[in-house]
């Protein structure tokens, strides 16, 4: 019987940790911070995401058989070398391959060298040379700073204006830390999210899923990390299955292989469906919040093995149930923007209830702790029926700061 350790607190690692439950393999799962949730499942540690010394250190001393790591912050610092390091299995990239995230100009130069089809760009560090690109582009234009940004770091500027104080604010005023800009061509169509285990050359498909961007009702409203999601997607079709997997997925984890950075963990195709093919937006390194938490509810193979079985280097079993599943994020009046903490939570105890900010107050009641709080997973035979039961189960959740969508999947079968 073995003992997992899952790093990060949101409603991802909740969902990890939740399939990692259902294992008939594991017998204790700790997590470093885990949240209010996960504390139903699992033990969790006061040990922070980004404590890499503090990780490696417990799962040493408790002889931890096997580390899953959900946060790119994580990953960049190198956790998982750390890890192995150590002589612990640790599930996640090398911070070399968490690169294909970390860095935009790593992801965009190696799709352009293996010819992997994404929008053209070009890479700017000079305020200057990049404003003077721009006038000569089409508007609209993509902005996209080169590092982590907490998902705050894209502007799909609709005028030269909003693209010029998207540069001022990366180059000039450094808002994200000193560094590049890269500047792409602007697509157009639906997204999708495919993430894969790979295991240096081998990959093998996750179920699809759709994230929701935008904060409000009819893709309204401003960007944020993800307000809902659901999966299968019937909007892809099995040649676009096959061609994201075979012109995208399969060649990007050839080319890290070839250029000396082989990626081991999730990694994460976030996809456009364009009138000119399926195009790369961007690549991460990891397991997508909230498309995890839609995903992981279809396995119905233990996913302990798979995640062994990818650490080494042995093909996994993975198979999932021909349901629908839809999950809508509660957020704190606010979010994306400015919100208030620690409002009282009522009916969020429940097993199709993930966790993304919670915590226990010092009077043991359960309050919000973050921009987006909790996320209500159902699942129907119809996509309609999953958004209906999703929406009922929101409405069991009592608390007077959160907002939420309703319309998590509509897209796809209203007419
Ligand atoms: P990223 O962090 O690269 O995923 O970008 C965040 C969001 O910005 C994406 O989910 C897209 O909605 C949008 N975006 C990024 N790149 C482009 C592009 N080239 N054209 C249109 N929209 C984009
Ligand atoms: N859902 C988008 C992401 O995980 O980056």
């Amino acid at each position: 019987m073995a003992k997992v350790l899952v790093v990060g607190g949101g409603g991802r690692e909740h969902a990890i940790v939740h399939a990692l439950s259902k294992s008939k393999k594991v017998e204790k799962i700790f997590a470093a911070p885990g949240n209010a949730g996960i504390a139903n499942l699992a033990e969790c540690l006061n040990i922070k995401d980004t404590e890499v010394e503090k990780i490696v250190s417990f799962a040493k001393d408790n002889a931890i058989d096997l580390v899953v790591v959900g946060p790119e912050a994580s990953l960049a610092l190198g956790i998982i070398d750390a890890l192995r390091n150590a002589g612990i299995k640790a599930f996640g990239p090398t911070k070399a391959a968490a690169q294909i995230e970390a860095s935009k100009n790593f992801a965009k130069d190696l799709m352009f060298k293996y010819n992997i089809p994404t929008a053209r760009y070009e890479v700017f560090t000079d305020y200057k040379e990049a404003i003077d690109y721009v006038k000569v582009s089409p508007i609209p234009t993509v902005i996209k700073y080169d590092g982590l940004a907490a998902g705050k770091g894209v502007v799909v500027a609709m005028t030269l204006e909003e693209a010029d104080n998207a540069l001022k604010d990366m180059l000039l005023d450094d808002k994200f830390g000193h560094g590049k800009v890269v500047i792409e061509e602007y697509l157009e169509g639906p997204e999708f999210s495919f993430m894969c285990f790979v295991n240096g050359e081998n990959v093998y498909p996750l179920e699809m899923a759709q994230d929701h961007k935008r904060a409000y009702d009819n893709d309204l409203g401003p960007n944020t990390g993800g307000m809902g999601a659901y999966s299968p997607l019937p909007f892809i079709t099995q040649e676009d299955y096959e061609y994201a997997l075979n012109e995208i997925m399969i060649p990007t984890a050839k080319a890290m292989v070839h250029d000396g950075y082989p990626f081991t963990g999730v990694l994460y195709g976030g996809l456009m469906k364009t009138k000119r093919g399926i195009k790369v937006i961007e690549f991460n390194a990891r397991f997508g919040d909230p498309e995890t938490e839609v995903v992981l509810p279809r396995l119905t193979s233990d996913i302990y093995d798979a995640f062994v079985a990818i650490c080494d280097g042995k093909t996994p079993t993975l198979t999932w149930d021909d349901n629908y599943t839809i999950g809508i994020v509660l957020a704190s009046k606010g979010y994306p923007g400015d919100y208030k903490k620690g409002y009282v939570i009522e009916g969020a105890d429940k097993e199709n209830i993930y966790h993304m900010g919670t915590k226990r107050n010092e009077n043991g009641e359960l309050v919000t702790n973050g921009g987006r709080v909790l996320f209500a997973v159902a699942s129907g035979k119809t996509l309609e029926e999953a958004n209906k039961k999703a929406n009922e189960l929101v409405d069991t959740i009592k608390c007077e700061n959160l907002f939420h969508r309703t319309d998590i999947g509509a897209k796809a079968y209203r007419k």
